[in-house]
């Protein structure tokens, strides 16, 4: 640990919790940083955090005028998405991580990461943040203590999550229990050793100890694999959490919206990647006199409030969102906050002026740019100019259309939950569950088509239960349990109406039988409807559909065809259906909840 004694840390450290300064320690011991800097979130910090990195060749300074205190990365090629093989769950049962996640032994991944967090902060500085994920001022604050080598990952959780002093001084206040998240990029700098523009090792670790709720990065700089209050903290170690006790750890939107008469009414709906969650949960709705404000587009947690009522939470500060696709035709909101600059924008293009650019941000192409990988790029290249993976980083506070009750530590009362998949067949444009337990047969089935942007066959279906498959920190079957033993806790006339929903069925033509964006408005309005009992529906084998007339169409640019093709329950699709869902469920073995299996049960005798 270079010249800092332990005794000189422990003096020097601006708290008093003696586990942390403990841990604090431990680590600095194991990974022989230069220095230790803890951080305090404070502006003068960030300024001088980010021009320390734009002087290493981390981060590109944007052009002040057009993206105001913002900066671009750009990553190791091989350093650019969430690495799900070589994410852990290690409990110490195998059966407790279940059939969706990887598990290794606790004490053999132990003695794994021991040998690489050795001398791997060499050369540089550990920086101590200390974060809460949730509000400061929540009845039961959520904190974390990330130690990381990353002055890009320190800058990035500035914008994600609520860090720094006044965070510390109330985890030292009240000797409150955080999550240690242990990250190093795993690249140690040998003495006059030129670093490199974005460190990161071949061997990447993403690991999770839920009995001991600590987390341990390894190799990777990149957002979800690094920031660890998101992903890691707020979903998987959090999903724990919320099972022992008793409450919900989502990956979920969250978004508010208002009725011609002002009645309020909040959404939660969960999205598979690629499905538009981000532009649902900044919707600009085309469905007349309804307003739409969002609290959140990722992560959601939701517990009962003193009435039985359901109540959501966003846990995050910031959006970490798809660049690619987010364009002023798309989600206006999303670049409208983008614009107001104080972003990180990681492997996306630059133009020439000194800005950013990504596929489907402008109508038009730039006829020059410098792409993600540094390289000259023209509309010929033939390669996407932003990595298809690309993001930008953005405060959420940003957001024009942010609901005021974002700030509330209670959260906002949940009246419906929508759980969506991605199919070209067989989903209807929106069905509403019989029940609670019917709902959330619904969400253990969600899947989508694989599409040509991913390796492996195209039109594969993939379930992914609640859009939670990489991000259930615990036994897939337990976690339906749970999500099924809730409604008991539940007042029953407060708990949600659930619903599946698909905007992206298609005709016998082969189009899109919906126009989704800003028309998915009418499906939350019919939703709502429902929950008041003005909407019709037709009751079918798999739940209530709307009649074609329930649903507002008005000035909508949708034949009847397609409408029809949009909204069909179709007997013949839904066998195939049972017969697949009956494949996944083998998957639960044992942990199948009984409730699930009679879901299927009787879907299968209804269809008879
Ligand atoms: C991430 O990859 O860091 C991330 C936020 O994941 P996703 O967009 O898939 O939710
Ligand atoms: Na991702
Ligand atoms: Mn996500």
């Amino acid at each position: 640990m270079g010249n800092l004694t332990t005794s000189r840390l422990t003096a020097d450290a601006p708290t008093t919790h003696q586990k942390l300064l403990a841990w604090v320690e431990e680590v600095a011991e194991l990974t022989q940083p230069d220095s230790i800097y803890w951080v305090n979130g404070s502006v003068d910090e960030y300024a001088r955090l980010t021009t320390e990195l734009v002087e290493a060749g981390t981060l590109v300074r944007l052009n002040p005028e057009t993206f105001p205190n913002s900066f671009a990365a750009f990553s190791d090629p091989a350093d650019v998405a969430r690495v799900e093989e070589q994410t852990f769950i290690c409990s110490e049962k195998e059966a407790d991580a279940g059939f969706t996640n990887n598990w290794m032994a606790p004490a053999e991944m132990k003695g794994k990461l021991n040998s690489l967090f050795a001398g791997s902060m060499r050369g540089r500085t550990m920086y101590v943040i200390p974060f809460v994920m949730g509000h400061l001022d929540a009845e039961d604050p959520k904190f974390g203590v990330e130690i990381t080598d990353s002055a890009y990952v320190v800058a990035s959780m500035r914008i994600m999550a609520r860090i720094g002093t006044e965070v510390l001084d109330k985890l030292t206040a009240t000797n409150a229990f955080f999550v240690p998240a242990l990250h190093s990029v795993g690249a140690p700098l040998a003495p006059g050793q030129q670093d490199v523009a974005w460190p990161c090792n071949p061997d990447k670790w993403i690991v999770h100890f839920p009995e001991e709720r600590s987390i341990v990065s390894y190799g990777s700089g990149y957002g979800g694999n690094a920031l660890l209050g998101k992903k890691c903290f707020s979903l998987r170690i959090a999903s724990v959490m919320a099972r022992d006790e008793g409450w919900l750890a989502e990956h979920m939107l969250i978004l508010k919206l208002t009725s011609p008469e002002s009645k309020v009414y909040h959404v939660a709906a969960a999205f598979p990647s690629a499905c538009g969650k981000t532009n649902l949960a900044l919707l600009d709705p085309t469905v007349k006199g309804w307003k739409v404000e969002t609290l959140g587009d990722d992560i959601n947690w939701m517990r009962f409030g003193k009435e039985g009522e359901l109540r959501a939470v966003n846990p995050e500060a910031g959006l970490f969102g798809v660049a690619p696709g987010t364009g002023w035709g798309t989600n206006p909101n999303a670049m409208r906050a983008i614009a107001k600059g104080n972003s990180i924008f990681t492997n996306v293009a630059l133009t020439d002026d000194g800005g950013v650019w990504w596929e489907g941000m402008t109508e038009e192409t730039p006829a020059h740019l410098t792409d993600w990988q540094g390289n000259e790029w023209t509309p010929e290249s033939g390669r996407p100019a932003a990595h298809p993976n690309s993001r930008f980083c953005t405060p959420i506070d940003q957001i024009d259309m942010l609901a005021p009750e974002y700030f509330a530590p209670e959260g906002v009362q949940v009246d419906a939950i929508l759980f969506g998949g991605r199919r070209k067949t067989t989903i209807p444009l929106v069905t509403e569950a019989r029940d609670w337990t019917n709902g959330i047969f619904m969400g253990s089935t969600l899947s989508s088509e694989t599409t040509a942007a991913a390796a492996g066959a195209v039109g594969v279906v993939r379930r992914d239960p609640m859009a939670m498959l990489p991000f259930i920190g615990y036994n897939a079957g337990d976690y339906l349990k749970h999500w099924i033993s809730l409604s008991a806790k539940a007042n029953p006339e407060k708990l949600p109406k659930i619903f599946l929903v698909n905007w992206f069925r298609r005709t016998p033509e082969g189009g899109f039988a919906w126009p989704g964006f800003g028309e998915n408005s009418r499906v939350l309005k019919w939703a709502i409807e429902r929950i008041e009992g003005k909407a019709d529906a037709v009751e079918t084998p798999i739940g209530f559909v709307p009649t074609a007339e329930s649903l507002d169409t008005d000035g909508l640019d949708v034949s009847a065809e397609e409408l029809d093709a949009a909204l069909a329950f179709r007997s013949e699709e839904w066998q195939t259906e049972a017969v697949s869902i009956e494949e996944w469920y083998a998957n639960f073995g044992e942990a199948l909840p009984a409730g699930l299996r009679a879901e299927l049960d009787g879907l299968k005798d209804r269809l008879a």
